[in-house]
């Protein structure tokens, strides 16, 4: 299991990475257009920043040809190690399937309902990331939906990861971990939240105060 940063905040990347060794960053188009800068500059930066860890980068693309040449150029100027994130659309599951037979690194995205997840595995993505709470927001456990996908993957001997995704709670986040998410990516409001603890921080303070009492 490992972290990922759901955040093109380049600042907000570096501070993590000092702290922490997550595996990627993830980001899609609303998370793009929250950093006000222009999208090729910002791309530069997050592969300069990961220095040679994952950037899942979405297509901005609907329609399947415009998804695989976006897909060709974004590869070309940032290499091969871009994974690219694909909405499970119909126009999608063309360019997931037809991707990655190109060997692509694809990372099939917006998962809301089990067979999404599946068949889109079955089409040859490597990761999909799955939007936990915007499926519990429809009044159905994101995390059940992430559960029964990881299962059906484990009884295909499926290869395909599963990044859980898409999170307002700690809770739901550690829920996904013990569902058996192999990723979970996190964004600024809650990635700091994962390891702080005021419980934690009074305790040093007593340790620190004991300390400095000690013969
Ligand atoms: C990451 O892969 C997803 O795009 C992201 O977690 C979606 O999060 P949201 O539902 O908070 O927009």
């Amino acid at each position: 299991m490992c972290y990922i940063i759901d955040s093109a905040n380049v600042d907000f990347i570096r501070k993590i990475l000092n702290i922490y060794q997550v595996e990627g960053v993830t980001t899609n188009p609303s998370i793009i257009t929250k950093e006000n800068t222009e999208y090729n500059l910002l791309l530069h930066n997050l592969v300069t920043v990961l220095n040679g860890k994952t950037l899942h980068v979405q297509l901005n693309s609907v329609l399947f040809e415009d998804m695989v040449i976006e897909a060709t150029n974004l590869v070309e100027k940032f290499g091969d190690n871009l994974h690219i994130k694909i909405p499970v659309s119909t126009e999608g599951f063309k360019a997931i399937s037809f991707l990655s037979k190109k060997g692509f690194h694809v990372t099939a995205t917006a998962i809301c309902a089990v067979n999404q997840g599946v068949m889109a595995a079955l089409l040859g993505a490597e990761y999909l990331a799955i939007y936990v709470n915007r499926i519990s927001n429809t009044g159905v456990d994101g995390n059940d939906v992430l559960k029964d996908i990881k299962t059906i993957l484990h009884n295909l001997q499926s290869p395909t990861k599963i990044i859980g995704a898409s999170y307002k709670s700690v809770y739901q986040i550690t829920d996904s971990i013990k569902n058996g998410a192999d990723f979970v990516t996190v964004g600024p409001d809650l990635f700091e939240k994962l390891f702080q603890s005021d419980i934690t921080d009074q305790s040093i303070i007593q340790f620190t105060k004991d300390f400095k009492s000690m013969k």
